[in-house]
């Protein structure tokens, strides 16, 4: 089944294998520079079927950090079309995450320890900047409390929300994907434990919920039917959280009602005290998450989380649970896994994968490494 083209809604992609999105910290200005050119295209040439770009904001204030992207101004469109074009070229289908750090940003990469920005920073040139969130409650323990968005700031940020996607389409990209989780902004007004609010955004699940279920029904109004729309969700809270698997899956009801078609599920993002454990690191540590969204909703899912083995891969896809096969840190480590899975797997012509001529020259290969065993 993992060499199985799969449709989803007008998009076909040559197998069910999904680079998930993997931030780089590498953006000039927010734009692509040639380290995605290049990174992306070692997954595109290895013969994965879709490729996600990284999460990118939708506004400037949106970033993580100063080198996080974004896609904030009608002037990037010809920068991400470069993106997409080399993508398709080499077969794959294009997807872009598009997502706001919220109380998450005016922050240092993982490089750095991800501290929040200071004075001293802005001297070299990094000035830090007013976070937004759902409630002046900081998203991590040492960071400052972001301003707590009031309604006017709801609508605008919905507005940028729907400003970008149009931008995304444009661009040429064939598959969106609206991040919900890792405890960025739309995590922040999902979980009480950022969402401290007393209006019609705040309290109960059906008012945390309301933020993303706006910006998801904005962005549906300008994201064609025709092309898939993926929501990232954290399944769960991190440890000592507050949203849980049935919050989830009430979620994705909602979610489903808005037009969306795939429940990527991750998990984590936002820490709290409460007896709620640690999502266990095993392999397919996010499976058991999709699979109780499919049984309960009927959507298509896909769960990221330690999915290495050609094997593996195969059996959860037969197993049901999911549709697609995320992957981000095998694929950085062996981004031509997809050809060596066809090939551990049996799939004829695997060498197809890989784009141009690879496949004749590599057959030749292959009959002259045989004929030298036989020698
Ligand atoms: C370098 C790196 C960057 C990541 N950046 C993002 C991101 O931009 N957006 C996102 O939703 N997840 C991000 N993730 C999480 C991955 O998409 C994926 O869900 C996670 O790594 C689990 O899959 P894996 O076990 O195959 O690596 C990132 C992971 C890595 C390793």
């Amino acid at each position: 089944m993992l060499f199985e083209p799969i449709s989803l809604k007008g998009v076909t992609a040559r197998n069910r294998i999904v680079v998930s999105p993997m931030c780089q910290y590498k953006s000039a200005e927010g734009s692509p520079t040639d380290w995605h050119l290049v990174s992306l295209g070692r997954y595109a040439i290895g013969g994965a079927g879709i490729v996600f770009y990284e999460e990118t904001a939708i506004e400037d204030r949106g970033r993580k950090t100063h080198d996080c992207a974004g896609f904030y101004r009608d002037d990037q469109i010809p920068e991400y079309r470069r993106i997409t074009a080399m993508l398709k070229s080499l077969g794959a289908v294009p997807a872009m995450q598009l997502g706001h750090a919220g109380g998450k940003g005016s922050a240092h990469g993982p490089g750095t320890g991800r501290a929040s920005l200071t004075a001293q920073d802005a001297r070299r040139g990094l000035a830090p900047w007013q976070t937004i969130s759902a409630s002046a409650v900081p998203a991590e323990p040492d960071y400052p409390a972001p301003h707590e968005m009031d309604e006017r700031d709801i609508a605008d940020v919905i507005a940028a929300w729907v400003r970008a996607a149009e931008r995304t389409l444009e661009a040429g990209f064939e598959i969106l994907e609206i991040h919900g989780a890792h405890g960025y902004l739309i995590q922040q007004f999902l979980s009480p434990l950022i969402n401290r609010r007393s209006d019609r955004y705040g309290g109960s699940r059906s008012n945390r919920m309301r933020f993303a279920l706006e910006v998801t029904r904005a962005v549906r109004k300008v994201w064609p039917d025709d092309r898939p729309l993926f929501f990232r969700v954290s399944g769960v809270d991190g440890k000592g959280g507050l949203w849980t698997l049935e919050d989830t899956v009430a979620l994705a009801d909602e979610l489903k009602l808005c037009g969306v078609d795939v429940i990527d599920c991750s998990s984590g993002g936002l820490i709290g005290s409460s007896d709620m454990p640690l999502v266990p690191r095993v392999p397919g540590y996010h499976l058991p998450f999709a699979r109780k969204v499919k049984a309960e909703t009927g959507m298509m899912t896909m769960a990221p989380g330690l999915i290495t083995e050609p094997g593996q891969a195969e059996a959860i896809l037969r197993e049901g649970s999911v549709d697609l096969i995320g992957m981000a840190r095998e694929l950085m480590y062996s981004a031509d896994w997809p050809v060596h899975a066809a090939r551990e797997l049996g799939a004829p012509n695997y060498l197809e994968l890989f784009p141009g001529d690879f496949a004749s020259r590599l057959k030749t290969r292959a009959e002259q490494r045989a004929m030298a065993v036989n020698q």
